[in-house]
């Protein structure tokens, strides 16, 4: 059975199921996501490779080879219609034309079920996902259920990396309007034990670990690499609950009354669902997503503990994040554009900014060094890798509001992050949608794609 199978036998059923790694009913053979590739703007849609299995990731990555490829929809597979698409302007604006959120990188987030390979929905700030006209889900103060699995390892303090019920207008309609799953940093509101991150509760204007809107210290920091989460909640009662997705059971971080603050008992809950973002559209917040469900009714705790074994059951284990020519810690490389007709050029750096120059064998020493590069490990994620500046030491190629600099190592998680890339084979065609993520991203920038190349080649 899948999870869903399992909240029907409860009497709890997914009003909504989502994921790109795998089919979460064992009857589900339809198509799981979307994917829009970058060379032609052709869309594909992912099913799992058998009823009930793992999704078809041979199939995205043929689709997609030699180009980039965004997750355009993350379908409901409930039946209900319940799909995520990008995400629209609300309280605040996301990056892309008319304010709506940026789209996944559908390579973003790799990983193995059983060893099968996926993606996850790998999601940076200014990424959302959004359906406001759900149907089925949980309005006013009815109960509901939901569970998510995230990466535990992959959070940061902004608002707010969210999945679940939030406002169908995209803005801040007051306390009690959102009952959505949340974790990171963010300690604005309310926090757990330690430094975070945390599993939280967003029911709008406040980030909720327990009763009180502050800290509530038996919800504990918890970064497992693959994260069960879980919340629900109905009238005057709620629960969040967090395991390791990958091994044992579920824990109780709270389970009781609805927080005694105004606005949150009964709830005013709006139906609509969110993945990556706040309710209001706030865009601040990363997180890696690869499935979670809402239910109707609040599920037994009976019935989520078999879906944490059907979880554990499923085998997410992490795979190698980097393809095409394999880089090594100290190595000085450069780094050769391949679309065609620019692959005379490298990527270099002039002061703070990052572009491409054409270079040969007799350029002068300072352009060849102002386009060589040190490979560190990741500074944000020692599965990836950092570019230290040849000519400006300490300086490391980042991406910054959406464009390459270069810019001298701030030592913060963000700076970190930013600084990180995995390395991807030389691809000819980029989207121009397609932003640096933190973290995972091939090296690329709008409509250019690189390869490391040896510096002696100049
Ligand atoms: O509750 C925390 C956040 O506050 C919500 O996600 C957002 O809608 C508001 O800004």
């Amino acid at each position: 059975a899948g999870p869903c199978d399992l909240y029907s036998a409860g009497g709890t059923p997914c009003i909504a199921a989502h994921s790109t790694t795998r089919a979460l009913y064992s009857a589900f053979s339809g198509s799981l996501y979307q994917v829009k590739r970058g060379s032609d703007d052709l869309t594909t849609n992912i099913a799992p490779i058998s009823a009930g299995g793992v999704a078809n990731a041979a199939a995205q990555d043929a689709f997609c080879a030699s180009t980039t490829c965004l997750i355009t929809v993350i379908y409901d597979q409930s039946g209900n219609g319940n799909h995520l698409t990008q995400a629209p302007p609300g309280g605040f604006k996301g990056p892309e034309a008319n304010g709506f959120d940026n789209l996944a990188s559908a390579t973003g987030a790799p990983v193995t079920l059983n060893g099968q390979k996926a993606y996850g929905v790998f999601i940076s700030p200014g990424t959302g996902y959004r359906n406001n006209k759900v149907s089925g889900s949980a309005i006013g103060d009815a109960a509901e259920g939901m569970y998510a699995i995230f990466d535990g390892t992959h959070y940061n303090g902004g608002c707010c990396f969210d999945y679940g019920n939030a406002e169908t207008n995209s803005l801040d309609t007051g306390n009690g309007h959102m009952e959505a799953l949340y974790f990171g940093t963010n300690s604005n509101w309310g926090s757990g034990s330690g430094s975070g991150p945390w599993v939280m509760a967003d029911l709008e204007n406040g980030l909720f670990s327990g009763q009180s809107s502050k800290q509530n210290t038996a919800d504990p920091t918890i970064t497992y690499r693959f994260l069960n989460s879980v919340l629900k909640g109905g009238p005057n009662k709620w629960a969040i609950k967090g395991g390791n997705a990958a091994s044992g059971s579920l824990s109780t971080y709270y389970s009781g009354v609805r927080p005694t603050a105004s606005g949150y008992n009964p709830m005013s809950k709006e139906g609509a669902i969110i993945l990556g973002i706040g309710g209001d559209n706030s865009i601040s917040a990363q997180g890696t997503f690869y499935e979670g469900v809402m239910t109707s009714g609040y599920p037994s705790d009976d019935v989520e503990n078999s879906i944490q074994a059907n979880i554990v059951a499923a085998k997410y284990a992490t795979t190698s994040m980097n393809s095409g020519t394999a880089l090594t810690a100290g190595q000085l490389i450069s780094i050769r554009v391949t679309t065609s007709g620019y692959d005379t050029r490298y990527l270099a750096h002039t002061g703070a900014t990052i572009n491409t120059q054409v270079i040969t064998s007799s350029s002068v020493t300072s352009l060849k060094q102002q386009a060589s590069w040190t490979v560190r490990r990741g500074l944000g994620n020692s599965a990836c890798w950092s570019f230290e500046s040849k000519d400006m030491p300490g300086s490391y190629i980042r991406h910054y509001n959406f464009v390459l600099q270069l810019g001298a190592n701030e030592n913060s998680k963000a700076f970190n992050e930013d600084a990180t890339f995995c390395s991807v084979a030389g691809r000819q065609h980029d989207s121009g949608l397609g932003l640096p993520n933190p973290i995972l991203p091939p090296l690329r920038q709008r409509g250019l794609h690189w390869k490391q190349r040896w510096n002696s080649q100049f």
